[in-house]
């Protein structure tokens, strides 16, 4: 399967000058065998003929290896505490005389869930604790389609069976079986396509500087080989505020935790924050 791996990555690259190589190899494999099996190939060889001529096949196998599934609150445990001990601190570390605005990147933000997640948890704090802090919210993704999805802001309930039912009640309008986020969440999510690989830029263009109080970057890292890894984790050290938080999927925990410029925020969770030491 090795060299089958090494084969199809010389083949897209060749015929559909896309590269794929930094995908993590299980990954590859995985997907690439899925691939075959459902295109009835019985060996590598077989399929990589196929793939060499069939650029429909190429086009499905470039979107198995996009995995875009999300959903809101995706990991309760992340989001509670963000809720309890995340934002407040952000909001307390702001100067409430003359406050600036806290600035938050969600990074691989599929089609919204969790930008718009963390726009309800601002936005109810804000409420509930009546503070004059501005939250700002990036949210990027490299698929245009998802950035779209993202701007029309509509759900099944599939997706938001995560959330709490006062947010459903108050935020969201429900038409059909759809659920579509209300305009006062929408506003405080700015989305834009930005590919997390593209060299020369630590931040998203729409957010001009970066200097973010908050990233989060939740089951894209695993997708990836350590090498990418570490240059996706180099962007956004780079991007954060000096105490800034960082933030990854659940399953990604000890890959940041090799990545010594970013230090565990009450383990076991998956909230990082800045080792300014480095
Ligand atoms: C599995 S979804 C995770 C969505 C969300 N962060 C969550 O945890 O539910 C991964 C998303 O990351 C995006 N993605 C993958 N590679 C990316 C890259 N190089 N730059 C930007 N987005 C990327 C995909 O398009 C997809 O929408």
């Amino acid at each position: 399967m090795k060299n089958l791996v090494k084969n199809i990555i010389s083949v897209i690259l060749e015929r559909y000058a896309k590269d794929v190589s930094m995908y993590e190899e299980s990954f590859l494999e995985k997907t690439i065998g899925a691939r075959m099996a459902d295109t009835s190939k019985n060996t590598p060889g077989e399929y990589c003929t196929m793939l060499d001529n069939n650029p429909d096949e190429a086009s499905v196998l470039f979107d198995s290896l996009n995995n875009g599934y999300s959903e809101f609150f995706r990991n309760p445990l992340t989001f509670a505490m963000l809720e309890q001990f995340v934002i407040p601190k952000l909001v307390s570390d702001n100067n409430q005389e003359n406050p600036s605005e806290i600035r938050i990147w969600s990074a691989g933000c599929a089609a919204g869930q969790e930008p718009y997640s963390l726009a309800l948890l601002a936005h109810y704090y804000k409420t509930s604790h009546q503070t004059n802090s501005r939250f700002r919210i990036f949210a990027t993704d490299v698929s245009e389609k998802q950035i779209q999805t993202a701007r029309q802001g509509i759900y099944d309930l599939k997706m938001i069976q995560n959330t709490r039912m006062g947010f459903v009640n108050n935020y969201f309008t429900k038409t059909g079986s759809n659920y579509s986020i209300g305009d006062q969440i929408k506003k405080q999510v700015e989305f834009s396509v930005y590919d997390l690989l593209q060299h020369g830029s630590s931040a998203p263009p729409v957010s001009i500087f970066g200097d973010f109080d908050l990233i989060m970057c939740s089951n894209v890292l695993f997708y990836y080989r350590p090498e990418t890894r570490k240059m996706i984790l180099s962007k956004f050290y780079r991007s954060l505020k000096p105490d800034g938080f960082f933030i990854t999927g659940e399953a990604e925990i000890s890959i940041v935790k090799n990545f010594t410029a970013f230090k565990q925020y009450a383990p076991p969770s998956a909230i990082f924050f800045k080792n300014q030491t480095i």
